[in-house]
């Protein structure tokens, strides 16, 4: 796969914020034709088993094209795994899925089409129905993924020269980001994340207090990981555009609002034997933690979605 150039964008326009270039597979450039049929298949319930559901019951625009749900509800009631990410600028993405285990959108779209807890249907019968080849299904599945974008925040228009589009508490809180915060040792570039996986804790529970193993429980050093699908208990660095919109927050939807967010960190995440060198105890002040939730509040801007 070579990633061609932008000029075969032509059809999506880029909000602010976000970079011109965005790395497009050879054969498949965007195409308006494409991005307006992947829209259409993203809102199309045939491509579940029972026809109830559809991508976008996951990813619902007007939600940041995420669900609201600690974990999302697929095909017969049946409860998702983990937290439905809200699909934002993926277009710029390297890795798919919170462990990172799609290497592109042509192939990570067509794996919620056959998750059991997901749509649960052979592609080839999701391709009987729709009447087109599977290999259509992702290519344009994945445009239509590629066109959703969130840029033109405050945020952006702050860094581009407007010095009034952030209030005094939200600079501030963009300072404490970037400083005392340590945010951007993983949430940086034009999409706030370095695309790579971190152990910051999450899936790190401590043990319950009568364990074999003798060790004091909550030491953080006795524990299990609640989720052995992710190696160590690394998971990928999601974005924070709209994150003021993407309640509830982490692979495990555990964490409900911004506030217990940035507590976490403060607290120095969950220690475990493998956290991630950069998560430490931060000792910020109560005016550095309200400023630095202003800030992520911020980062809300506009979505656009499907063809110009
Ligand atoms: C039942 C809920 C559900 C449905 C339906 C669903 N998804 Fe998802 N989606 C999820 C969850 C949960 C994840 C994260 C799973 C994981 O990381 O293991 C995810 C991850 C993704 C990602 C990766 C995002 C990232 O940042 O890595 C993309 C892209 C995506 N879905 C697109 C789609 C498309 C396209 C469809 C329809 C073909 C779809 N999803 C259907 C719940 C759903
Ligand atoms: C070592 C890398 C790293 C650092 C430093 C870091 N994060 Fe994260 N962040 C992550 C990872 C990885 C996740 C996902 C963890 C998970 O779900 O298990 C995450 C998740 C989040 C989420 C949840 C987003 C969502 O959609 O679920 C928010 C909000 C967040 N981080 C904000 C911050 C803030 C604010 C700081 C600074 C105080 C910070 N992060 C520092 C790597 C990091």
């Amino acid at each position: 796969m070579r990633p061609c150039s932008s000029f075969l964008l032509a059809a999506l326009v880029i909000p602010l914020g976000l970079d011109l270039y965005m790395p497009v597979p050879e054969e498949n450039p965007v195409t308006a034709a494409k991005v307006e049929l992947g829209r259409r298949l993203f809102n199309d319930r045939r491509l579940s088993r029972d026809e109830s559901i559809a991508c976008a019951s996951c990813h619902d625009p007007e939600r940041a094209f995420s669900d609201g749900r600690i974990v999302p509800v697929g095909v017969f009631g049946r409860p998702g795994r983990r937290n439905a990410p809200a699909i934002l600028n993926r277009g710029y993405g390297r890795a798919f899925f919170w462990d990172a285990r799609a290497h592109t959108l042509e192939v990570q779209v067509l794996k919620p089409i056959e998750d059991p807890n997901e749509m649960d249907l052979p592609v080839t019968e999701a391709a009987q129905r729709v009447g087109l080849a599977p290999e259509e299904i992702s290519r344009a599945l994945a445009s239509y993924v590629r066109s959703i974008l969130s840029g033109d925040s405050r945020y952006d228009r702050f860094v581009n020269g407007a010095r009034a589009a952030l209030s005094a508490e939200e600079q501030h809180g963009l300072q404490v980001f970037r400083g005392k915060g340590n945010c951007t040792a993983c949430h940086v570039g034009p999409n706030f994340s370095d695309e790579k996986l971190h152990n910051t804790g999450v899936a790190w529970h401590p043990s319950p207090p009568s364990t074999s193993s003798g060790q004091p429980a909550g030491s953080g050093q006795a524990g299990i990981l609640a989720d052995p699908g992710a190696g160590r208990g690394d998971f990928k660095t999601p974005t924070l555009r709209e994150v003021g919109r993407t309640s509830p927050y982490m692979h495990d939807g555990s964490i409900s609002t911004l506030e217990d967010v940035v507590d976490f960190y403060d607290r120095g995440g969950r220690p475990n034997p493998s956290i991630d060198p950069e998560i430490h105890p931060l000792h910020l002040m109560t005016d550095e933690k309200d400023a630095l939730v202003a800030f992520l509040k911020a980062l809300s801007g506009t979505i656009r979605a499907g063809v110009k």
